[in-house]
């Protein structure tokens, strides 16, 4: 059976339990400040179980893409050394939102593991929690008896806490749940020691697959349990593990899901994969063709690698692959990028935005391999010197401090330091390095660390978001909780209305205030968190059960929409003028200016900016008045052309925000009519990474402002200029500038060849030898002149020249070619040099000097006449 006949069993099987079938959802995260990817299939499904939305339907299945690679659960730094831990993988999930419960989830487990997929019942082992007298909870009796009905009891084995009760994070929904493990061992091996034993214990083949939770409590901030109003079931079902099982495989690695990426590093690198766990090269290509998947999704669902949050941990995974090839499959050049392709073939049909930014994912990647292979290259030359300082100084442990370094401000991977170091019979101090990083963990942890209290809640009322209509409301606070920080204690608020957009679609969230007749607080930002509309504001009300008005701050407000409009119509401007492979990457829209990535593989010419900007402007001269559907079926949306973007998590119902042809599907605030923006001005136009483009603008109040500062530089000029066509005066002025620099270029050279003549009379005899030593004013390029020319014409000579031109010292010397033999231009002039702090040099007939002390020349001069 191939990987994808698995998934779509999964899914038909489901779909006959009347499951609703969903796509996944983006493995990147958006506006959820507690989380940066999905890290399980439930994720996407949190408002649902925390009751924040009403799920749209009681039940559902699908397959979802996973990264486990930072916070709670991460797996990164076990990836490649076994065969079934992955970055990336694909969970397969049912869920049932308040309508079945544990009979059902265990029994549809059961049928489709030994009767759909086939699995000898005889391979199979399941756990059960087996209570916790700390947080008073009993023995899972109940699943144990449904477990009875399928498998022999001395099949099911307890399993404590730690196991067999999940928990989404520190605080939310949770509950027991019961793993289901495969024993994919040779009977041989299972004769010599029973599954029993090695369940939970890191086996390769005995190995957890399937994991059904049975969500019947909540988690509060304080850590006590309470009862969920609802039951819910959340499973989840690895993907390759499955496979693993399903074909026969010692390894996930050896499944389909991998051997095709494999095949083809062993094409690109010339390296065999021989599946050791220990082999260094086998290690390599695991982490290579894992990591390839992980960075390749995120990327497809529009995660750039960067240098802070989810960007970082793209970037840091794509490093690991890199330097992995780099060490142990000697790939020097870029090497991963050539990978995507096999991946778009193998997922893409049934992962459609594989395909579509496919060639995207590729340029990013490849642009990537080159910058980190730069940086190892710079980082070798870097350690290479600090084994050598090292060496000499007779130590044995490389410095500390440079070595962590190197790894923090350089990016150069640690390991490679320590393999290099040994190499040549050196260390470093591991224990110190250690110590240096848990530091800086620590300070960044300290920078960001924030404890939030739990709800309080104050009236069972409706919480809206208002701010579409309105910028002040009438409302009261439904739900507040402390949070302390380093900035000091601060609330967090729920409305029943709330006027204040919150952080969401690149749009920044509205400040304002909140306040009554008693008290009045600062809203000092708004964000989005498991669909509830939270603002921060800076103390608790004395009263805060009392009403309250609510009020946006306005002219931020209206410069962000103004922003915010114009984004979709600089967006639509692009298409028309690049062409429609120009998609949204990523953008910014604050009261001050916007930012626009977007997909783009050129520079764009000052032609096509100019044409974007004039066409943006055109549709606010146009007064296009806003056409907003808040409500509509999504592919209504599309079918009336609707511009949708990656790695958008959308509903079955959109909000489209329409400007006459542009049209977006769009959560944020905008303007009533286009004229509103008054003027849109493109900033700058830069690249923000490998095939992404990046325009800053203003519009509104700023692009006034720029307006009126531009005005007012003219005017100044104007003044300056006594002139009110100031081009025209300018023109004059270069015109008039390069007729006297012209005349001063001639009135030179007519003073040089007066210097000329008067000089070739002033040598003095010295000996057999003549010598002149002069000071001028004239300008390097006049002496160079000069002194060429009398070297030429006055034989057995030694001629010095101390200008002092703008007011810098330099002493020019020549040496007639009949003395060349006995005299050194050069060395004279370093002699002479000394005495202006400078330094220079020539040939044996011609040497300069240019110095620093103007008033060391005289002494130069006493010097040269005694020559
Ligand atoms: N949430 C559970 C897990 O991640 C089951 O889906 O294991």
């Amino acid at each position: 059976m191939t990987s994808q006949e698995i998934r779509q069993q999964f899914l038909d099987f489901f779909k006959s339990k009347e499951h609703l079938i969903v796509p996944s959802a983006p493995i990147v995260l958006k506006d959820d400040p507690t989380l940066m990817f999905s890290n399980s299939g439930m994720t996407q499904f949190k408002d649902y179980f925390l009751g924040y939305k009403e799920p749209k339907a009681s039940r559902i299945a699908d397959t979802q893409k996973c990264l486990r690679v930072s916070g709670k659960h991460n797996d990164l730094d076990d990836v490649g050394r076994d065969t079934y831990h992955h970055t990336m993988f694909e969970m397969l999930g049912n869920w049932s939102f308040g309508d079945y419960f544990k009979k059902e989830a265990i029994s549809w487990a059961w049928e489709l593991l030994t009767e759909v997929y086939g699995i000898p019942k005889e391979n199979l082992y399941v756990t059960i929690f087996e209570g916790d007298e700390k947080e008073n909870l009993e023995r899972d009796n109940e699943a144990y008896n449904y477990w009875k009905e399928f498998i022999s009891e001395d099949r099911i084995i307890n399993g404590n806490k730690k196991d067999n009760f999940w928990e989404m994070g520190a605080s939310g929904p949770c509950g027991p749940c019961s793993e289901i493990h495969v024993d994919l061992r040779s009977a041989e091996e299972k004769a010599k020691i029973s599954g029993l034993e090695l369940v939970n214990n890191d086996h390769p083949q005995v190995v957890e697959i399937w994991n059904l939770v049975f969500m019947q409590f909540n988690r509060k901030a304080d850590g006590s349990l309470e009862n969920l109003p609802a039951k819910h079931i959340d499973t989840g079902m690895g993907f390759e593990r499955l496979c693993m099982a399903l074909q026969h495989k010692e390894s996930n690695y050896d499944t389909d899901v991998f051997t095709p990426l494999i095949a083809k590093v062993e094409e690109l690198s010339g390296k065999k994969y021989t599946g050791i766990l220990t082999d260094e090269k086998d290690i390599a290509i695991r982490v290579v063709v894992d990591h390839i998947r992980a960075v390749s999704f995120a990327i497809a669902d529009g995660q750039l690698p960067s240098n802070g949050g989810a960007g970082y941990v793209i970037r840091r995974i794509l490093r690991r692959a890199i330097s992995y090839a780099y060490r142990f499959l000697d790939q020097k050049e870029p090497f991963l990028y050539q990978l995507v392709a096999v991946l778009q073939e193998q997922m893409g049909k049934f992962f459609p935005e594989l395909e579509k930014q496919g060639t995207l994912v590729t340029e990013v990647i490849k642009s990537e391999e080159e910058s980190f292979l730069r940086t190892i290259e710079t980082g070798l030359i870097r350690v290479e010197k600090l084994i050598q300082q090292t060496i000499s100084e007779g130590k044995k442990v490389l410095p500390t401090e440079e070595v962590f370094e190197l790894y923090d401000t350089y990016g150069f991977p640690d390991d490679l330091t320590r393999i290099i170091a040994e190499e040549k019979g050196l260390t470093i101090d591991e224990a110190g390095f250690e110590q240096a990083l848990n530091q800086q963990k620590q300070r960044s942890k300290a920078d960001s660390a924030q404890k939030v209290y739990d709800w309080v809640t104050l009236e069972e009322k409706p919480e809206n978001f208002v701010g579409y209509d309105k910028t002040e409301s009438e409302t009261y606070i439904t739900r507040y909780r402390k949070v302390e920080n380093k900035d000091g204690e601060f609330y967090q608020i729920v409305l029943s209305e709330s006027p204040f957009y919150p952080e969401g679609g690149g749009q920044i969230g509205d400040k304002g205030v909140l306040e009554n007749a008693a008290e009045s607080f600062e809203v000092l930002e708004t964000k989005k968190e498991n669909g509830l509309i939270i603002s921060l504001i800076n103390g608790l009300p004395k009263d805060a059960g009392a009403v309250f008005y609510a009020k946006v701050n306005d002219s931020e407000r209206r410069n962000s929409q103004a922003n915010h409009s114009v984004t979709h119509l600089l967006h639509e401007a692009l298409r028309e003028v690049l062409g429609t492979h120009v998609e949204q990457k990523g953008s910014f829209v604050g009261p001050d200016y916007l930012r626009f990535d977007f997909s783009h593989f050129n520079k764009m010419t000052d032609e096509e900016l100019k044409l974007v900007e004039d066409k943006v402007n055109a549709k606010i001269k146009d007064s296009i008045a806003l056409q907003e559907f808040r409500s509509i079926p999504i592919q209504e949306a599309l079918d009336r052309g609707a511009m949708a973007l990656f790695g958008e998590k959308y509903g079955d119902n959109v909000r489209m925000i329409q400007f006459g042809t542009s049209m977006e599907l769009c959560g944020g605030t905008h303007v009533k009519n286009t004229s509103e923006i008054g003027h849109f001005k493109l900033v700058s136009e830069s690249s923000a990474a490998a095939g992404i483009r990046r325009i800053e603008a203003i519009s509104a109040d700023k692009a006034d402002e720029y307006f009126k500062n531009l005005e007012k530089q003219i005017t100044e000029l104007s003044q300056l200029l006594k002139s009110k066509d100031v081009v025209r005066s300018i023109e004059k002025l270069i015109e008039e500038n390069a007729t006297l620099k012209s005349e001063v270029e001639a009135f030179k050279k007519e003073k040089a060849k007066g210097e000329i003549g008067d000089w070739k009379n002033a040598y003095e005899q010295k000996g057999d030898k003549l010598l002149l030593v002069k000071k001028t004013s004239l300008d390097a390029a006049s002496v160079k002149d000069i002194v060429f020319q009398l070297k030429k014409e006055i034989p057995t000579s030694v001629t010095v020249i101390l200008s002092d031109a703008d007011g810098k010292p330099m002493i020019t010397v020549g040496v007639s070619d009949d003395l060349a033999s006995s005299y050194q231009a050069g060395t004279i002039v370093k002699d002479l040099a000394k005495e202006i702090q400078g330094g220079g040099g020539g040939n044996p007939g011609f040497a300069t000097a240019g110095g620093k002390n103007l008033d060391g020349l005289e002494n130069a001069y006493q010097k040269a006449l005694n020559l």
